[in-house]
């Protein structure tokens, strides 16, 4: 349905058709919510889809901009906000500091002290235990925010001003290589699919629930504007977090002696990142600390991608639990 164009979906699913459809993405959405996890795959990977429909350009006609799809989306959305924001500790958020600089460090800290901070994932099993194929599984994981985290910005910037708007847009020329096609990041991060001869529908078929998720939080913060507090929350949590985690994807690439060309994204974002992260805290997090809405909205999105992070690395670790050697 989704490649039907938008006016004859909602020429031909009309009436009780419609109503069916409606009733069930809410009957998929309640069984998510009640733990059902194929119901949950289900849901990100429907939400996915629609998402696709916004994020690539098609070489055919699309249901973009369809008011039943629109429907659905709306629906998936609402379940995932929900989802997600039942996992919030608002006592925390209403009890961070307001002042910009002490806020800032109150955002810090709470992801150190989070248990998705120095994950077991990445410290033990990545570092120690991970062989080419587990890597290989790890890249594919990772490619629905890495894979485009340049569109993301693009999708998140508009709106903005002043050093905000700096700062989202050197970042983008970083990720556009400053200018060197060879040198763009997600050309870089595509290296990684040929090492391992990885095809665009084996992406989308071993993409786990979690691994949907974290993309379309990703999407969902970056997309709408009433969302921007909480992308730059995302994002920006998202780069710092990075240095600490891809060391270790580096240190096994070289243990397993892997060829050079795919881990240049990965060793390069280790000190890329780092200053991404500096300078997205203090030109967008900073200044906009001044305003309750917005420090209420950059927590919750912080949380959002401490707390969706852990879960996906929990279901990482969950898969080669029994592999990895006790010691
Ligand atoms: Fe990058
Ligand atoms: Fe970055």
């Amino acid at each position: 349905m989704l490649h039907t164009p938008a006016d004859e979906v909602d020429a031909r699913v009309v009436g009780s058709h419609a109503e069916r459809v409606t009733a069930g993405v809410a009957e998929l959405n309640a069984a998510a919510a009640a733990g059902d996890q194929g119901a949950f795959r289900l849901q990100q990977l429907l939400l996915s889809r629609i998402y696709n429909l916004t994020m690539r350009i098609p070489d055919q006609p699309t249901a973009e901009g369809s008011v039943l799809v629109n429907g659905v989306l709306t629906a998936l959305e609402r379940a995932t906000i929900a989802a997600e924001d039942a996992k919030v500790d608002w006592a925390a958020v209403e009890a961070a500091p307001s002042d910009p600089a002490a806020y800032l460090s109150w955002l810090k800290k709470s992801a150190r002290g989070h248990r998705v901070f120095k994950h077991p994932y990445y410290t033990d099993f990545i570092r120690h235990h991970a062989t080419a194929d587990d890597l290989r599984k790890y890249v594919i994981q990772e490619s629905v925010v890495d894979g485009r985290f340049d569109d993301l910005l693009a999708l998140m910037q508009v709106g903005t001003a002043g050093a905000s708007k700096m700062e989202i847009a050197s970042n983008f020329w970083d990720e556009m290589g400053n200018g060197k096609p060879d040198e763009v990041h997600t050309t870089l991060f595509n290296q990684l699919y040929e090492v391992f001869d990885i095809t665009e529908q084996e992406l989308e078929d071993s993409l786990t629930a979690t691994a949907l998720l974290s993309g379309n939080l990703a999407v969902l913060l970056c997309r709408y504007r009433r969302f921007y507090p909480e992308a730059v929350g995302f994002l920006g949590m998202t780069e710092w977090l990075v240095p600490d985690r891809f060391v270790q994807v580096v240190s096994a690439w070289e243990r397993l002696g892997l060829p050079d060309v795919g881990i240049v994204y990965h060793r390069l974002h280790i000190t890329v990142d780092s200053q991404h992260a500096a300078g997205w805290f203090h030109n967008i997090v900073l200044p906009s600390a001044g305003s309750a809405y917005m420090r209420r909205g950059i927590a919750r999105g912080t949380l959002w991608r401490l707390n969706s992070s852990a879960r996906y690395l929990d279901e990482r670790i969950g898969e080669v639990a029994d592999l990895a050697p006790a010691h």
